[in-house]
């Protein structure tokens, strides 16, 4: 269904205190509707903590001087791709900061490796903005999506977030290049970011209406203490379940991630966030030894855990909101 600015503003107002049983018992028949009790499992390898931006709410930030920074060899990705496939994940996620350190020609290089070696398996890039060309290099090297958040579709909220080098338009940019070109594209925003305010989250509503991607990452902002925004307070459960509701019943079929974030902030977050309509969750296949250093945010979960760990600990989660792991492609329905 169709939502105006004024229809979010109205749903968020009306489920300020408690979500509803009603927004949530539509957003999860919903999800029920198009994907039946699966929950689409993605391997995260988190390949390089080095960015060149700085993003004010990201630990990884290029100011950061306290954070620790690693970069993967092509090697090790394949290894930690090797573990994923013989756990049975045909998905993975290359994430990392916008790196200059990895070329680009590298990273096309990491991903034909890994399609190669791994032909039943769809990979999809994080990597941040890229000039188009650079796009259409991944996605002849066989990149089979793309995610990058759009953070806040509201431009002067926009420009709180980021530094001036930084444009949502670019962002746009970036965002329908990637659907041109063919990838299965997602993007994203932060619930209770610093300055946001139930407009912001309005539109990006209607933003994503706009842009119809096959993936929306939603998850709470949470503080990282060598961030300016160290003193703010993270966003609610409460508000990032009706975000999850709402984008749910504004994009049925849409790919929508139970996030780490997520279940940091609440135990049972992510369980929470699939009975509001998410769909997918993205256990965390990077090296042990450098789980601790891809912090964005503080207080991130996962971090000592081994994948094999993560799988058994996710299945007795979804299994308890009548959900089950799905380990396949778990391509979007709408390509
Ligand atoms: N809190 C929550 N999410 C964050 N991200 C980055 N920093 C934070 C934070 N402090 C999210 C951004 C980015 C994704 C990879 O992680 O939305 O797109
Ligand atoms: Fe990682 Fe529960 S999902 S330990």
């Amino acid at each position: 269904m169709v939502f105006t600015k004024r229809d979010v503003v109205d749903i968020i107002e009306q489920n300020r205190d408690a979500l509803s049983d009603e927004l949530q018992n539509r957003a999860e028949r919903q999800r029920r509707a198009v994907f039946g009790d699966s929950v689409y499992a993605r391997g995260l390898i988190e390949f390089t903590s080095c960015c060149k931006n700085d993003c004010r709410y990201c630990g990884i930030r290029a100011s950061n001087k306290n954070a620790v920074r690693y970069r993967l060899s092509l090697q090790q990705i394949l290894e930690c791709c090797e573990t994923g496939h013989s756990l049975g994940f045909r998905t993975f996620v290359l994430q990392g900061g916008e790196d200059p350190g990895f070329s680009d020609a590298e990273l096309c290089e990491a991903v034909s490796r890994i399609k190669e070696r791994f032909p039943d398996t769809a990979v999809t890039l994080s990597v941040g903005e890229r000039p188009r060309s650079v796009y259409r290099d991944f996605y002849s090297a066989g990149a089979d999506r793309y995610l990058l958040r759009h953070e806040t579709a509201n431009e002067e909220h926009y420009a709180k977030l980021h530094p001036p080098q930084m444009s949502l338009k670019n962002r746009k940019r970036c965002l329908y290049d990637l659907k041109d070109i063919g990838f299965q594209v997602g993007a994203g925003f932060m619930v209770g970011s610093p300055y946001q305010t139930v407009y912001d989250l309005a539109e990006d509503i209607v933003f994503l209406e706009e842009l119809d991607p096959h993936m929306v990452g939603i998850g709470p902002f949470v503080p990282h203490r060598d961030t300016e925004f160290k003193d703010f307070r993270r966003g609610s459960l409460n508000l990032t379940l009706v975000m999850l509701a709402i984008t749910r019943l504004a994009l049925p079929k849409v790919l929508l991630p139970a996030t780490t974030a997520l279940g940091t902030i609440a135990p049972d977050g992510r369980e929470r966030g699939i009975r509001c309509g998410a769909n997918v969750v993205m256990p965390n296949l990077s090296p042990l030894d450098v789980r601790e250093a891809y912090s964005l945010y503080d207080g991130k979960i996962c971090t000592g855990d081994e994948a094999a760990e993560c799988i058994m600990c996710l299945k007795r989660r979804l299994e308890s909101v009548g959900c089950r792991l799905d380990m396949s492609r778990g391509d979007s329905p709408v390509i």
